[in-house]
């Protein structure tokens, strides 16, 4: 029913995790799989939309012709390749889990467990979707919450700072949300509105959440 809706879009989604190097064989990573990130990529680029999808290491594959896939590994990364395309970008949607530390620096060597403590300094990473809403001209924005408490509260105060127009609040206390699962249970805010979806299979999530987009675009 969606077919061509997104026909002339650039979409550019951040999806995934990221990995901040302690040093040449650990990191600082989170759960993320990738799964919401890469159904929203195959259902804008069904929907006939040009896809660009930026990817912290992640086993998620996708074949579509529309999409253009970018594996980046840390934060910084994901901001430089995030900027090289930003310009072209419609709608942005970020369901990445960017690492919000990082490393001071990473061991140029593997850490020796010599010492009964190990401290390893951290050092606030850039906020790459904050950074998309500084810098948005035309982009419609979508944002990311994942919460465990003060749920709505926290998603509409993120909406505001970083001037997005809609956000997709997901939250860990609710069962099969979030991280790694095949479903996830989502809502979304507006500045006016607000909406709330049952569970479902992320692919069903990712249409949901394209409707709602599409909806926006046409006010
Ligand atoms: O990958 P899956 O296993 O399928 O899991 C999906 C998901 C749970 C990762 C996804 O649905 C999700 O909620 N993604 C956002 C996770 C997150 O980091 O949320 P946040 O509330 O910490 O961040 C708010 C928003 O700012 C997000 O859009 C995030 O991408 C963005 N952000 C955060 C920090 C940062 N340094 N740069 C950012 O761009």
């Amino acid at each position: 029913g969606h077919k061509e809706s997104l026909q002339g879009k650039t979409v550019l989604i951040t999806a995934g995790p990221t990995y901040e190097a302690i040093d040449p064989v650990r990191f600082i990573g989170n759960h993320s799989s990738g799964k919401m990130g890469f159904s929203l990529a195959e259902e804008a680029a069904a929907r006939g939309a040009e896809v660009i999808l930026i990817s912290g290491p992640s086993a998620q594959k996708t074949g579509h012709q529309k999409i253009r896939l970018h594996q980046v590994t840390s934060a910084r990364e994901m901001l430089d390749k995030v900027f090289e395309f930003y310009d072209r970008t419609d709608i942005g949607i970020a369901s990445a889990a960017v690492a919000d530390y990082a490393p001071k620096e990473a061991a140029r060597e593997k850490i020796k467990k010599n010492d009964d403590h190990l401290t390893i300094e951290l050092v606030k990473n850039p906020d790459i979707l904050k950074t998309m809403g500084e810098r948005k001209t035309r982009q419609f924005l979508v944002g990311f919450a994942l919460e465990t408490q003060n749920e709505e509260e926290n998603a509409k105060a993120k909406l505001e700072k970083k001037n997005l127009d809609m956000i997709v609040l997901n939250s860990l206390r609710d069962e099969g949300a979030g991280f790694k699962n095949d479903t996830n249970k989502i809502k979304i805010f507006t500045r006016t509105e607000k909406k709330e979806f049952d569970l479902k299979s992320k692919e069903e999530v990712a249409k949901d959440i394209l409707d709602f987009v599409e909806s926006q675009l046409l006010k």
